[in-house]
């Protein structure tokens, strides 16, 4: 149908005759002269129809005249030379003169056009007019890219790429699972994977020695912009490794692939242990393009009159800490307000600050509660100086480091403190267990297959609340886009760590039988890591939002406003899979 592509023509083909397909981004009629811009996948170049004396000239520019936005067009014309460049787009100093202009298919009038910033519900509702346009095309190319870098970067080191099943097993990562019924089995049902983990594992039980897969990963969880029912994992799993191998490893590969798609060099990764980043940035994820830290104030507080300070300071699992914005006096008010209530979003009760005017004078709610000296010395110790604002945040600790962790993201785009550029590191030693205090039990911090740091079963049992594991975290820019570990590979800790996790041996049974079985059979040691493919493509897309690099996803109410899913199910359908649908319990109960 054609010979060039639109986005493709260049000086090299001016004379040349030339045929191509694809919309109309803008159409002008100025009168017997019309311009179209005609859109493919590579880009735009400008059509002309102008009058001439062409046999057929007229009905070129007839039609032309009536073409409208998004129009499917097939068009044969001579390059030549524009009289005015347009610098924008990378055909700009061509154009095409049309002699034949066929309209392939009449689009109707538009519900929005790419030009207009349309809203993401129109957009999602209208994917394939939304995906047309050139920044998600360019989009969707980079996730593309990346897959493909992926991809060749494991097939040349041998990983083998082995699929696992959709229909299985609940495999826990701390989300609900998506159910589908099993008509052969009455009253069953299977569970969607959250991740491959489990099927991975037992892989490197097979003897295979170096895993990866390209997985979808189904977890019914509240959507955020970086979570999807749905997403993509590159799933990875090595026998006979430590996680410095792992580690290293995927760093590399991690490293190449931003070198191969987006040009850049991320260097060494550093590394930080989760206790270090929960103290220093407030987050197990920390955005270290963001300079500014949290400093821990205990022992400048201890002795200040402010209950809610004295109460947490120097008290285990409790927190009074500090942050320092530089030029934050300037907040107002009403802009504090704002960022009270933001920390408010993250647990917090309260968040106290003082402001440090440019005449030295201090501004603050909590300095009544203490002497002047100890004032000036508090401040001090955080470096607070002319023209700052301090927060502060006291309470238990991982609630005061999430809002104030929050607070530091917050001011960090507020004050334009964002640096460019790519800031990677590993986060290790996780806690191996939370303490859940409402079910009054632990819970997997990473999942329950992750090897403890000790070896020792009494050792762990012992010291459950404080034992850390062998568990990492890749983090890029503030975003988790990888977390793995060493797994549990002998069937007693992996039997004592489900006890430990309120599993009973009947639950570990009909649970995991197939794994503690799989286990006692010369299981080797083993480990690996899972990328979120979705986050690493929109980091490269430059998106915030993980939709933006996803065909076809839901909205955050775990829509898709394209199809209509989910929708109702007839009766028939549903007796032939034994379901029967509650009636949905009225508001208030
Ligand atoms: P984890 O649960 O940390 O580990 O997931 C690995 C990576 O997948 C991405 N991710 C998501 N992306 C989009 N939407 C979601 N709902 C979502 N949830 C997770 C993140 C995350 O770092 N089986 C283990 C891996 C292992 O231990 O090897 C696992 O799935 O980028
Ligand atoms: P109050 O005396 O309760 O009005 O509190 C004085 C200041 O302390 C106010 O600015 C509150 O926002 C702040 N505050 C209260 N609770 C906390 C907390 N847990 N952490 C930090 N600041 C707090």
């Amino acid at each position: 149908m054609r010979t060039h592509f639109c986005g493709l023509i260049d000086e090299s083909m001016v004379g040349q005759t030339v045929t191509l397909c694809g919309w109309a981004d803008v159409a002008r009629d100025l009168g017997g002269l019309c311009f179209i811009d005609l859109r493919d996948h590579e880009g735009i170049v400008q059509v002309v129809a102008e009058p001439s004396d062409a046999e057929g000239n007229a009905a070129v520019v007839a039609t032309a005249a009536k073409v409208g936005y998004e129009d499917c067009l097939r068009v044969t014309g001579t390059v030549r030379r524009r009289e005015s460049v347009n610098p924008k787009i990378r055909t700009g100093q061509v154009e095409v003169v049309a002699t034949a202009i066929e309209v392939l298919n009449k689009a109707e009038p538009l519900p929005f056009h790419h030009h207009e910033n349309p809203g993401e519900d129109v957009r999602l509702k209208y994917r394939y007019l939304d995906l047309r346009s050139p920044e998600m095309q360019r989009r969707m190319r980079t996730r593309t890219k990346l897959v493909a870098a992926l991809r060749r970067w494991l097939d040349a080191r041998d990983f083998q790429d082995i699929e696992t099943p959709i229909l299985t097993k609940a495999t826990p990562e701390g989300a609900r699972d998506f159910l589908v019924p099993a008509r052969m089995h009455p009253g069953e049902f299977y569970a969607l994977p959250q991740s491959p983990q489990l099927f991975k594992q037992i892989l490197m039980m097979a003897g295979f020695d170096r895993y990866y897969q390209i997985a979808r990963c189904f977890r019914d969880e509240a959507l955020r912009a970086d979570r999807q029912l749905e997403f993509t994992q590159l799933d990875m799993e090595f026998a006979w490794v430590d996680e410095a191998i792992v580690q290293d490893t995927v760093e590399q590969m991690i490293g190449d692939v931003f070198r191969e798609v987006m040009g850049v060099e991320l260097g060494a990764f550093p590394r930080m242990t989760w206790a270090e980043a929960m103290r220093r940035y407030g987050s197990d994820k920390p955005d270290l393009r963001i300079a500014l830290e949290l400093v821990d104030v205990d022992a400048q507080v201890r002795d200040s009159q402010f209950k809610v300070f004295t109460d947490a300071a120097g008290v285990d699992g409790m927190r009074v800490c500090a942050l320092r914005i530089p030029g934050g006096a300037a907040l107002s008010r009403k802009q504090i307000d704002e960022y009270a209530a933001h920390a408010a979003k993250y647990g917090a009760k309260g968040l106290a600050y003082a402001k440090l005017g440019e005449d030295g004078a201090v501004n603050s709610p909590v300095a009544k509660f203490f002497d002047e000296a100890a004032f000036a010395a508090l401040l001090q110790h955080v470096g607070a100086g002319k023209g700052d604002i301090v927060f502060f945040g006291a309470g238990a600790y991982n609630t005061v480091s999430d809002f104030m962790g929050a607070v530091r993201l917050k001011a960090g785009r507020d004050f334009g403190l964002v640096e460019d550029g790519w800031k990677p590191l590993w986060v290790t030693d996780f806690p191996m267990f939370e303490f859940d205090d409402e079910a009054q039990r632990y819970v997997a911090l990473h999942h329950p297959f992750t090897a403890p740091a000790v070896d020792d079963i009494d050792d762990l049992r012992a010291n459950a609340r404080t034992a850390t594991s062998r568990g990492y975290d890749m983090v890029l820019n503030g975003n988790e886009i990888g977390g793995g570990s060493i797994r549990i590979h002998r069937p007693q800790m992996q039997a004592a760590v489900f006890e430990l996790l309120g599993i009973g041996a009947d639950e570990q049974q009909a649970k995991f039988g197939f794994l503690l079985d799989a286990l006692k059979y010369g299981a080797p040691p083993h480990g690996g890591i899972a990328f979120g493919i979705d986050r690493i493509a929109a980091l490269m897309a430059g998106t915030e939002s993980i939709r933006d690099v996803i065909a076809f996803p839901k909205t955050t109410t775990a829509q898709c406003l394209m199809t209509g899913a989910p929708s109702p199910i007839d009766d028939a359908q549903l007796a032939e899979v034994h379901v029967a649908v509650r009636p949905k319990a009225p508001e208030g109960l």
